[in-house]
């Protein structure tokens, strides 16, 4: 891919070859850092494609980050699949990690139907909040050969539960709770293991401690990998969270900002120490 400040050409622009669950396990075994990127419309995701993100997410964010809701919430099945079919007209390299919303996986028999739904939408791997209890529904959808990424620490959709988007894993209790839950969730079958606003030291010691690749937001730097929401890298959101990064007000486009976001997490220069919880 071309880094900024190279000449591109046809060989060095953007991915050239389809990324899958097993691309990831091999940066990860290189110690290469893979890039996610969370957006939700055609020409963003080609943007993406040609920028070397290895990962797509269609989050639910969407509900909050294009549609004007104040939390994930209100976001259903048919959101999410609108915008999976359109990320996925616009990029046919990336793997593309769709979001199943609040309650479409309330039982492993809905996830089950909603993932379906979700990956004939264009999606590669589901992704979904929760710890333990959600071993059950990981198993039953790997069985059926549907990758899962499972999602914890902050998890959006239970923001009530929490009273508001707080760090979690704070206390040692809460730290072990998550520790402990993360190798469930590897043993079920998980492939990949989403960690968003927990101390840097325990993101570290999480991905230490399982042999599935982490992906990282508000999370530190030793993820194996990290996500940004494309709103946040772009400067569109009114008061950005501690752990973002708008990288467009130091580059000169989109193209700019989105290759050096990818060149800062390859540098590992970003997360930086003010984007870091202790
Ligand atoms: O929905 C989303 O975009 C996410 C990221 C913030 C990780 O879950």
């Amino acid at each position: 891919m071309a880094y900024i400040g190279e000449p591109a050409t046809d060989d060095n622009i953007g991915l050239n070859k389809k990324v899958s669950i097993l691309t990831l396990r091999k940066l990860k075994e290189e110690n290469e850092k893979f890039v996610t990127v969370a957006l939700y419309d055609a020409p963003m995701a080609a943007m993406a494609k040609r920028s070397g993100i290895e990962v797509v997410l269609v989050g639910d964010s969407l509900g909050m980050t294009v549609l004007g809701f104040d939390s994930t919430i209100p976001v259903t099945m048919e959101h999410m699949i609108y915008h999976v079919e359109a990320v996925s007209r616009g990029n046919d390299k990336s793997l593309i990690m769709g979001d199943l919303p609040f309650m479409s996986y309330a039982t492993p028999e809905l996830a089950i139907q909603n993932a379906t739904r979700i990956m004939q939408a264009g999606a590669h791997v589901i992704k979904l909040e929760g710890g333990e209890w959600l071993c059950d529904t990981i198993s039953r959808l790997v069985d059926r050969g549907i990758p899962v990424c499972a999602h914890i620490g902050l998890t959006p959709q239970s923001v009530n539960k929490f009273g508001g988007f707080r760090v979690q894993g704070r206390d040692e209790k809460s730290a072990r709770k998550l520790i402990h839950d993360a190798k469930l969730l590897e043993r079920a079958g998980a492939d990949l293991l989403l960690l968003e606003c927990v101390p840097a030291s325990l993101a570290k010691t999480i991905t230490e401690e399982i042999q599935i690749p982490t992906i990282g937001i508000g999370a530190g730097t030793d993820t194996d990998a990290q996500v940004l929401v494309i709103n946040d890298i772009l400067g569109l959101t009114p008061k950005p969270p501690k752990f973002s990064k708008n990288f467009l007000v130091e580059t000169q486009d989109i193209p700019a900002a989105l290759a050096k976001y990818v060149q800062d997490v390859k540098h590992g220069e970003f997360p930086a120490k003010e984007h870091i919880f202790d």
